[in-house]
């Protein structure tokens, strides 16, 4: 049989730290009221790096984590919602960077969830005999797609990138993974692309929104919630485990009244739930792999722990993977 495992984790941030104070300036907003209701402090924006470059610094980290020659990698999945470019992808882009050749690149757009999907399509990959060795990467610049003149949302985002290598062996390492999407709560939370304008249309279309995140926070606030609990029962289901049994959860790092939530309701200490939030707000698919990275450098996980990612983000869309941790 063969499994797919994490042997490697990275992760970079821009190193301008923006605290709470400093937006308090710009939106009427105060450190009191973003931290009582999110739980963030602080988070980093990029002052010029791009998606890939933060990407390409936190892949180059988990290579050298994992301790293997970068030509191993066959094939690289980046999970953004913030591409430089539609085309080329950013997994183009960090191929070209980290001087890896003729190998598949590829970007996924699934929100907040794109790591939790780019692990299960590599795992896939890896099961299927396809791939041997997977550069998973969740990178993202929100700063260049936030409305800073919004204190709905500025408050709560910030810029990063996180990355795992994955890789195939005969220890099971992924024990399942779940996703699911529901397009129809589409406006809840949204970032425009390119409004449709061509010199054929018949009416001219100049109300094209702008392109940055919109969002209704009480229904996401209240889809998370409900979500997160059934991603988390669905992997344990599937894997005939109880909440007892894991040892970790990291959660997607979007609001800690999210999370204290989900804990409650599933009657974990909150000690178990991964969080850095409060220093790097959300950054969408980069948050579960910074904050796995860290966790992994803070040596929190033991050989033999089970561990759950949980994410759920714009789509709407949503995903757990569960892992045994074997580093
Ligand atoms: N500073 C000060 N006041 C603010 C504010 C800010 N940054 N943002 C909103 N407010 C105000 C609102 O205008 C509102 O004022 P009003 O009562 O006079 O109308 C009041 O605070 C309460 O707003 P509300 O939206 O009810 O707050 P909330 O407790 O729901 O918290 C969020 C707002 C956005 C923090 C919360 O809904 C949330 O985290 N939702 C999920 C968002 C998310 O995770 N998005 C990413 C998904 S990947």
């Amino acid at each position: 049989m063969v499994y797919s495992k994490i042997i490697g984790t990275g992760a970079y941030v821009p190193a301008r730290i923006v605290k709470n104070d400093e937006l308090s300036k710009m939106v009427e907003t105060n450190d009191e009221w973003i931290t009582s209701r999110t739980g963030i402090k602080e988070r980093r924006i990029s002052i010029g790096e791009r998606t890939y470059q933060i990407a390409a610094k936190a892949a180059t980290e988990a290579i050298k984590n994992a301790g293997i020659d970068k030509k191993d990698i066959d094939m690289i999945i980046l999970a953004t919602i913030t591409p430089d470019f539609f085309m080329p992808s950013t997994a183009n882009l960090v191929q070209a960077e980290l001087g890896l050749e003729d190998i598949p690149s590829f970007d996924i757009a699934a929100g907040c969830t794109g790591f939790v999907y780019g692990l299960q399509i590599a795992d896939q990959f890896i099961k299927s005999k396809q791939s041997k060795t997977i550069l998973v990467i969740g990178a993202e610049v929100l700063s260049k797609v936030t409305d800073w003149s919004d204190r709905n949302t500025c408050v709560l985002f910030g810029d990063g990138a996180g990355a795992v290598v994955l890789k195939s062996s005969n220890q099971e390492g992924i024990i399942c993974t779940y996703t699911g999407s529901q397009g129809d709560l589409q406006e809840s939370l949204t970032l425009p692309a390119v409004p449709l304008k061509n010199p054929f249309l018949q009416v001219q279309n100049n109300n094209g929104k702008p392109n940055h995140i919109s969002m209704c926070g009480k229904e996401v606030f209240q889809f998370a919630t409900r979500i997160m609990i059934k991603s988390i029962s669905q992997v344990l289901n599937k894997s005939n485990l109880l909440i007892d049994d894991i040892d970790y959860i990291i959660p997607h790092q979007a609001n800690i009244r999210i999370i204290d939530h989900v804990a409650r309701e599933l009657k974990v200490e909150r000690q178990r739930f991964i969080i850095n939030l409060d220093r790097f707000g959300n950054t969408s698919s980069a948050s579960i792999p910074l904050a796995l990275d860290e966790a992994h450098k803070k040596k929190i996980f033991c050989p033999g722990n089970r561990v759950i990612m949980v994410a759920f983000g714009g789509g709407l869309t949503w995903g757990a993977a569960l892992s045994n941790w074997t580093m």
